[in-house]
């Protein structure tokens, strides 16, 4: 059965300042998404969240890219919007950067990750949501999943995963894609999607079957507005089991926690700590960045889920050592590392402190 799997999310309103979202919210997204299951236009859904974005997990026939599906995601967007503005919520209606519908909402500001597939006889699907970080940030744990055999053993030793896999990397500033076959090209992969604020994995095929292992939202923000409206805090849609790395190899990646942009004003380094849905509040420093998991089994579309899969205490190191290496990044204070590069800061006063001080420039 062809299965369409889609996860469409925004930043609408956040409860509070910038840290969590509003029960209402998601109440009300709960209810035009069961309308919308009633009249058959789903097949199911889940709502759910992560810090401050409201995050839309549908599956259904329609296929990617599907004008009624989007427009369902909008129209629920813009119910919310309106609860958040009656509650005065912080950045109530954000991630809305046009006023009308246009068909598709790529472009128009909420994050998009959706794939067709064939659903198998068993379809373990695991959805990464992310808050206060960048799309590139699935980069380094996507390498991990299908490249690397210290992550991933199936890649040594099953036959059906011998052959690799095909990654699709976006130049989010230029608006262009390459395949890289992979294990072959790593070496000139890594050039372009280790530098994750650039170049960004959009999906994953396997080389077995030519199917698709893995689809990423990989919107920027702040190129679409054209100035700072938060960060993109991606999702990601990672199949599971068989011809794909097994459910924990899919995991492994965020055992061991990385360092992406985001953080305070998405002008921050900072780790990417796996947690549970609950605990995923960023408050501190306004985070650190954080990333949950929901692991779904599909029959016949259905969700059969989801289970809260950082919950296990088996993250209990990860996440210490992202609070340690998050301290030890806040001791930089505005200092790079732990501030962002001058051309990848979101926020920044230095075009009006230059303009200022531009007559006491001297030449040396
Ligand atoms: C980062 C984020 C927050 C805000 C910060 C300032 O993605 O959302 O760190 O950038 O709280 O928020 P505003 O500009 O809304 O006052
Ligand atoms: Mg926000
Ligand atoms: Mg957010």
């Amino acid at each position: 059965m062809k299965i369409t799997f889609s996860v469409i999310k925004a930043d609408i309103g956040g409860w509070v300042g910038h840290s969590s979202m509003h029960p209402d919210l998601m109440a009300e997204g709960d209810r035009c998404l069961a309308k919308a299951k009633k009249s058959g236009l789903l097949i199911d859904y889940h709502v759910t969240k992560c810090g401050d974005d409201l995050q839309f997990i549908m599956t259904h026939v329609h296929g990617t890219d599907d004008k009624k599906v989007h427009k369902l995601a909008w129209d629920a967007f813009i119910n919310c919007t309106a609860i958040a503005k009656k509650l005065k919520l912080h950045g109530a209606g954000q991630d809305l950067l046009t006023t009308a519908f246009s068909g598709n909402v790529k472009g128009q500001g909420p994050g998009v990750a959706e794939m067709v597939i064939n659903e198998r006889e068993a379809e373990p699907i695991i959805v990464f949501m992310a808050d206060k970080t960048a799309s590139g940030a699935w980069n380094l744990p996507l390498y991990h999943m299908f490249c690397d055999p210290f992550n991933t053993i199936g890649l040594v030793i099953s036959s059906n995963m011998h052959s690799g896999f095909k990654y699709e990397v976006h130049d989010v500033k230029e608006s262009k894609k390459i395949v890289f076959n992979c294990p072959e090209e790593i070496y000139d992969m890594l050039v372009f999607i280790g530098a994750p604020s650039r170049y960004s994995v959009k999906a994953v095929y396997s080389r077995e079957t030519g199917e698709i292992a893995a689809s990423s939202s990989t919107q920027k923000l702040s190129m679409l507005a054209g100035r700072y409206v938060g960060k993109d805090d991606p999702v990601c849609i990672v199949r599971a089991q068989g011809i794909f790395p097994a459910v924990g190899e899919v995991l492994e990646p965020f055992a061991r926690p990385h360092i992406v942009e985001g953080w305070m004003r998405g002008s921050h380094h900072g780790p990417l700590m796996p947690v549970s849905v609950s605990d995923a509040v960023p408050t501190r420093f306004d985070g650190p960045p954080r990333v949950i998991a929901a692991g779904f089994q599909l029959a016949n579309g259905k969700l059969v889920g989801p289970v809260d899969m950082f919950a296990d205490l088996a993250f209990n190191n990860a996440r210490q050592q992202a609070l340690d290496m998050a301290d030890m990044l806040r001791r930089h204070g505005p200092f790079e590392p732990h501030r962002l590069p001058l051309e990848e800061m979101e926020y920044t006063t230095m075009p009006q402190v230059m303009k200022k001080l531009s007559g006491r420039f001297k030449k040396i």
